[in-house]
């Protein structure tokens, strides 16, 4: 997943359907995921999402999920969503912040780190367990990773007690989260696996992303602006458990 140049080149069943979606507005690319789906900001103020189906997450699901959170607390507004053939889509109206993968960040990263670690406290505060719809624990990530045919190892099939169980993110890496000029955060983005598990579930990957992004010795800094202290033996497993699912 990568950050794009605004005349990054698309492939040519992606710009059919952004031509589209755009309607007459202009768009440029923004970003590229691992499965070849690209998101694009577009001159009217809206963000446009186009990739093939997956069967990990939908952008319905996705879709779901932003409308829900966003009672709770700062999430891109859900404008349309659809599905034709092998891809699908969602727009959504443009938050007025950078990813915390952004050059401009890349080059502070205490600041991005920090930003990272206190949204993401700040997302689980604010969303309520009791009643959320979704579910992104162990056992689910499991079935799911089996229904992918992945074969996760035996020692990941018993995880650690959970410390506290809060509504994760489900994709808490560096990229989701959207850091405003002063360099606080200001909104979280791809929450097509928001769902309730323990808190570790997403600690763990945001911490391990810092080190994608940043390079190492970020780790501990992201833990401590979340505002606990390292939970080694939670933090190995969801890191694992990320890696092989
Ligand atoms: N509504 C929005 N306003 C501003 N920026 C946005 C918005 N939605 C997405 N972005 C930017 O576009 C990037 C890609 O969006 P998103 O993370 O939803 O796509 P993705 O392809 O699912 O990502 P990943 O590579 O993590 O799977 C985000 O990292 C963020 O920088
Ligand atoms: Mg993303």
């Amino acid at each position: 997943m990568t950050l794009l140049p605004p005349d990054a080149p698309v492939p040519p069943d992606v710009s059919a359907r952004l031509r589209r979606l755009a309607g007459g507005a202009g768009a440029t690319p923004l970003w590229r995921n691992t499965i070849g789906g690209v998101t694009f900001r577009t001159d009217d103020g809206r963000v446009v999402k186009i990739g093939p189906r997956n069967l990990e997450t939908s952008m319905r699901a996705e879709s779901e999920r932003l409308r829900w959170a966003a009672r709770y607390t700062p999430v891109p507004e859900v404008i349309e969503t659809g599905e034709d053939g092998d891809a699908e889509w969602l727009v959504t109206r443009a938050l007025p912040g950078r990813s915390a993968v952004d050059p401009r960040w890349v080059e502070e990263p205490a600041t991005a780190v920090r930003a990272v670690g206190e949204g993401l406290r700040a997302l689980h505060d604010a969303l309520p367990v009791a009643g959320c719809p979704f579910d992104w624990g162990v056992e689910h990530r499991l079935r799911t990773a089996a229904a992918r045919g992945l074969d996760v190892p035996a020692s990941l099939h018993a995880a650690p007690e959970p410390d506290l169980l809060v509504v994760c993110h489900g994709d808490a890496c560096c990229p989701n989260t959207l850091v405003d000029d002063d360099g606080r955060w200001l909104a979280h983005v791809d929450l097509g696996a928001l769902g309730v598990a323990d808190r570790w579930a997403d600690i763990a990957v945001a911490a391990m992303s810092t080190e994608w992004n940043y390079g190492p010795g970020w780790e501990d800094a992201l833990i401590a602006a979340y505002g606990v202290t390292p939970d080694p033996e939670r933090l190995a497993y969801y890191r694992s458990l990320w890696n092989e699912t």
